[in-house]
């Protein structure tokens, strides 16, 4: 991104800082439908609007800061991964970018799966009515009182993530008198092309069984000798919000070759892949995500392709797409409550939220971008950084981004694109109470996940 000529406006010095922002908008009201929910748009007085309710009302019957989540574009989403992949492919949501219990029946009633990773995530499913046969459990370092506990409800799989897994799982299945289906994670030795902390097929980290040095292929001889086992695939996730399509490319190739070296070993065909998840969303208008069908249709071509060629029937294919379902269908509702202009920086814009309703900006340097949303404005454009109200200089929400000029405390802001891992890895710093996840839906507003509360906190606190 470049830096930007210097835009007029009363709060600019003659130079800008360095950041990562782009000219500033011709039009700062306008809406770019890339990053806002399907029903976002303004009403006639330039009133931001999810679902026909403006955010004035929003605001005032739920408070701020509030994550708003369009569940018709939620429901669209889940339903063009599932239509796009087919009845021979299985779409799991990946629960850990936002789960509730109204979440789950989505799901459940727009036929998706979940991927689940902890005990907690697990209850929730399993209290939500999603049948355990299409949960399926992940997780580097699952308890066994967790293994024991998505058995005996009967998950659709465990994905096994270490050698001593392996051995767990089996024992527990065979303690409890069954035969648990379970898939490998292996790391394909894919660099994906996104931030550090979110790559996951490169060797050096936690995920998965390496390929290398034969390590996944000695797991797989583990598996098919345990009997409290059925082994019915490989899996694969290489990071998240990615947008290249080659690291998955590579990395099916890798699976299907180690499908085909299993075959040669033990005459075993493993009926399953899964591809994970990781697909990227439009967090600003520099970002160009793509279709679901568009990536089903690429990710089936490989797969096909790789085992035509190692003479392979086509195992079934799944993804676990998070991000791509939740991440565009929400924005959180901020009030301004000061704004400081620094000569020759920027403005400080503080909100009533910040980093521990939103993480991304301090932990990957994520960029988002902002919009004056309880009015329009004509002022001209002003280089601003949106920061929380925690005691720390990090505590960016939006590190570079133009708001008018003539912002002032008591305007609403909206982040949009914050419905994945914003309220899921919300954190209660400072004892500042994590925000609730209000649905709206044709008119009406819920609350699907409620604010917390000062006894809440204080209900942890022994003494
Ligand atoms: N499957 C597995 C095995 C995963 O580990 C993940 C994400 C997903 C699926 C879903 O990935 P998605 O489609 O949502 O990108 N907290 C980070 C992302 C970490 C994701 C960890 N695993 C963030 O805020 O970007």
């Amino acid at each position: 991104m470049s830096r930007s000529a210097h835009p007029a406006g009363p709060r600019h010095a003659d130079v800008l800082p360095e950041g990562h922002y782009s000219a500033p908008p011709t039009d700062l009201n306008a809406l770019d439908s890339k990053v806002w929910a399907e029903t976002v748009t303004r009403d006639t007085d330039g009133v931001l609007t999810v679902g026909g309710i403006d955010v004035k009302r929003l605001a005032e019957e739920f408070g701020t800061p509030a994550y708003f989540l369009d569940e018709d574009d939620f429901r669209a989403r889940a339903r063009s991964w599932r239509t796009a992949f087919g009845d021979d492919a299985d779409v799991f949501y990946a629960g850990k970018a936002f789960l509730s219990r109204a979440v789950v029946r989505w799901l459940h009633e727009e036929g998706l799966n979940l991927d689940v990773c902890s005990g907690g995530e697990l209850a929730t499913a399993l209290s939500a009515g999603m049948p355990a046969e299409r949960i399926a459990f992940h997780g580097n370092n699952k308890s066994t009182d967790e293994i024991r506990r998505a058995v005996e409800a009967g998950v659709g799989r465990i994905v096994l993530d270490s050698f001593q897994e392996i051995v767990r799982v089996a024992h527990i299945a065979q303690e409890l008198g069954t035969r648990q289906r379970v898939q490998i994670r292996i790391t394909v030795g894919v660099e994906a092309h996104t931030h550090e902390f979110i790559a996951t097929a490169h060797e050096d980290q936690k995920f998965g069984i390496p390929l290398a040095g034969g390590q996944a292929a000695e797991a797989v001889r583990r598996a098919l000798t345990l009997d409290g086992l059925e082994l019915i695939g490989i899996h694969s996730h290489i990071g998240s919000q990615i947008f290249d399509m080659s690291g998955f490319e590579v990395a099916a190739h890798r699976v299907v070759g180690l499908l085909r070296d299993i075959r040669d070993e033990h005459g075993v065909e493993l009926p399953e892949i899964d591809l994970g998840g990781g697909l990227g969303i439009a967090y600003t208008s520099d970002d160009d995500p793509r279709e679901p069908h568009e990536i089903a249709k690429a990710l089936t071509e490989i797969v096909t392709r790789e085992c035509d060629a190692a003479r392979l029937a086509t195992p079934r294919i799944s993804v676990e797409p998070g991000r791509a379902i939740v991440g565009p269908t929400a924005f959180t509702l901020y009030e301004v409550g000061t704004v400081k202009p620094l000569d020759g920086l920027r403005t400080y814009v503080s909100v009533d939220g910040g980093m521990s309703d939103n993480i991304r900006t301090a932990l990957y340097d994520a960029e988002y971008s902002v919009a004056l949303a309880s009015r329009v404005s004509e002022a001209e454009p002003m280089l601003c950084r949106v920061v929380g109200k925690h005691c720390e200089s990090g505590d960016i929400v939006v590190k570079d981004a133009f708001l008018p000029g003539d912002l002032a405390p008591g305007d609403l802001v909206a982040v949009p694109a914050t419905g994945a891992y914003c309220r899921s890895m919300a954190s209660n710093y400072n004892h500042v109470l994590r925000p609730p996840v209000v649905a709206v839906r044709d008119g009406e507003a819920r609350v699907i996940v409620r604010r917390e509360t000062e006894e809440d906190l204080l209900r942890l606190d022994v003494g």
